[in-house]
């Protein structure tokens, strides 16, 4: 597993806006979305390029666009927040969609939903979920995107507890995770501490 944490300031003024407790849905969302772009953009920076002639208004050169862009799958709900801003960052992207809710008598995840494409071999995945806690959700999603054949999957995170980063390396498949923070670790409710709370309701409101 590859880690990288975007520690950069505007990416710590951005979390310290989005943990504070007195940061509304609306500012907490502005917060994410500004969060979501320092992500992307470190997270494509090794993206390949197609090479074409273009002409600007003086003279003919080299233009460039990204030769394959990455599959953009939100894990709902929380990563919808990040869905809007990463597919600006990316616009020839598609977006797939995976929801996850736990079994009420395994406690396990399971996908009410995913829509994704049939095969995803060969294409770059990248998952978005605002918080990589205990790791169980996004596991089970690589299992339904290796499934299909999925080889290379980022992960893009605001925050991440030391649990879920060993969760996922002992998954043994093969990723990079893109994070703004590793916290502290996870409470006896498996929230990260210090954390931000629960970032589907900071974005949404408690329904
Ligand atoms: N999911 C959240 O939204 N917050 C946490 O702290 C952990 C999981």
């Amino acid at each position: 597993m590859q880690l990288t944490v975007v520690d950069h300031p505007l990416a710590r003024a951005r979390l310290s806006t989005m943990r504070d407790e007195r940061t509304g849905n609306a500012a907490f969302r502005a917060a994410l979305r500004d969060l979501t772009q320092m992500l992307v953009y470190e997270a494509t920076r090794d993206l390949a390029l197609a090479e074409s002639t273009i002409q600007t208004p003086v003279t003919s050169t080299t233009g460039y666009r990204l030769a394959a862009p990455p599959l953009i799958v939100p894990v709902l709900r929380a990563g919808l927040g990040m869905a809007d801003t990463a597919h600006g960052m990316l616009p020839e992207s598609q977006m797939g969609f995976v929801g996850l809710a736990r079994n009420e008598v395994t406690f396990s995840p399971e996908a009410y939903m995913a829509s994704l494409p049939e095969t995803l071999v060969d294409r770059d995945v990248f998952l978005l979920d605002p918080m990589l806690a205990t790791g169980g959700s996004l596991v089970h999603c690589f299992g339904l995107l290796t499934s299909r054949g999925a080889t290379s999957i980022t992960v893009l995170c605001a925050l991440a507890a030391p649990e879920g980063l060993r969760r996922l390396e002992e998954s043994g498949v093969p990723l990079r995770v893109f994070t703004a923070s590793i916290d502290e670790g996870l409470n006896e409710n498996a929230y990260i501490v210090p954390g931000l709370g629960d970032a589907g309701d900071r974005q949404f409101g408690a329904v």
